[in-house]
């Protein structure tokens, strides 16, 4: 499927958001359990542009992260991916956040430029990529971002039942996913902002009603948590999604797999609920919090990050959010903060 619109998206992302030049050298990783098309279209896009690319496949491990270390060709895959100038990572059991990608991005100063491209699909890259126009999705995501960042107390509900509270941590950078990848930096997938709160800040309740990924996906009954100084105490729900998912954070014995590592906005206008992470998590209007590991990119103020064995990413769908009493949000509508930012979520289609 979009076996003719595949390789614009690809070179839209190289040319435009990666800015390849002629010359530089791009690791594309992947797994057995990647959809290839993406890597060779990627491939064939970096050619197309004079760069090199080196494409790496590796057996799928066991598992995403740190929980899949054992499995990964730690050495050589650190040392051809770190020596490149940019990585892509396509992977489906991701190595981002594994002890591999921790040696990859050591040094700011001296790393590939990165992208989480994990798990895409040919469907995924084309819709929000090759039909999103990237340079105004920049300016919501920038404007909207700037905003939070010098805002001090958050509260997000949902029709679900999320109701939790937090504070900004001062000075902490916040991660922004807005669809330019420049030297050094690593990025998500376009449409998305992440921050780390103040850990001990977060109190209350939490609803996944999307995906909850790993290990479950798309969840048929929602999963309630209740937050205490930033971390789960409490998993309840109905079915058996609760149970699983509260079996698998214990199989870890690891109590940071506890911590509630990060939040994040969902603003990709073209995002659908398909089981896929990287594109659930986009979903227009949802917000989606991070349990685990948090990597050194989240916290600008805490080198190294925390580590925890494994990450899981929780969705919240149409979220309603205030910032120091100013909504933002309405059941996933852009209301807010100002009439320069509603009318860009509007021109962006939403
Ligand atoms: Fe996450």
């Amino acid at each position: 499927m979009y076996e003719y619109e595949l390789q614009n998206a690809c070179l839209k992302l190289l040319r435009d958001m990666f800015q390849m030049k002629p010359g530089e050298s791009i690791a594309i990783t992947c797994d057995t359990e990647s959809n290839m098309e993406v890597v060779d279209a990627t491939a064939q896009a970096a050619v197309m542009l004079g760069a090199k690319p080196l494409v790496i496949k590796i057996a799928a491990p066991r598992d995403c992260g740190k929980a899949g270390d054992t499995d990964m060709p730690m050495k050589g895959l650190v040392g051809a991916v770190k020596n490149c100038d940019a990585w892509v990572e396509y992977n489906n059991k991701w190595i981002f956040y594994s002890t591999a990608y921790d040696k990859i991005i050591e040094d700011p100063e001296n790393r590939p430029r990165y992208m989480n491209l994990c798990g895409c699909n040919p469907e995924l890259i084309v819709r929000n990529i090759g039909k999103v126009d990237n340079n105004l999705l920049n300016e919501f995501i920038m404007s909207i971002a700037e905003y939070c960042q010098k805002g001090k107390h958050f509260r997000i509900t949902t029709p679900a039942g999320t109701d939790v509270e937090f504070d900004n941590a001062p000075g902490r950078d916040y991660c922004i996913a807005d669809g330019f990848v420049r030297k050094g930096e690593i990025k998500m997938f376009p449409g998305q902002i992440s921050w780390s709160p103040v850990f001990e800040s977060i109190n209350g309740v939490i609803v996944v009603d999307g995906t909850i990924t790993p290990p479950l996906g798309a969840v048929k009954n929602s999963i309630k948590f209740t937050m205490e100084k930033g971390y789960i105490v409490n998993i309840e729900g109905k079915g058996t999604d609760a149970v699983k998912y509260s079996e698998w954070l214990k199989s870890f014995n690891d109590p940071n797999m506890y911590l509630a590592a990060h939040l994040s906005y969902g603003f990709g206008p073209n995002a659908k609920l398909s089981g896929d992470i990287v594109e659930d998590e986009r979903v227009w209007g949802s917000t989606e919090w991070g349990f685990g590991n948090v990597g050194p990119q989240l916290t600008s103020d805490i080198p190294g990050g925390i580590p925890a064995v494994s990450h899981s990413d929780g969705i919240c769908l149409n979220s309603s959010v205030w910032l120091d009493d100013v909504q933002i949000l309405d059941k996933g509508v852009v209301v807010g903060p100002t009439s320069e930012i509603v009318n860009l979520a509007h021109k962006l289609g939403k």
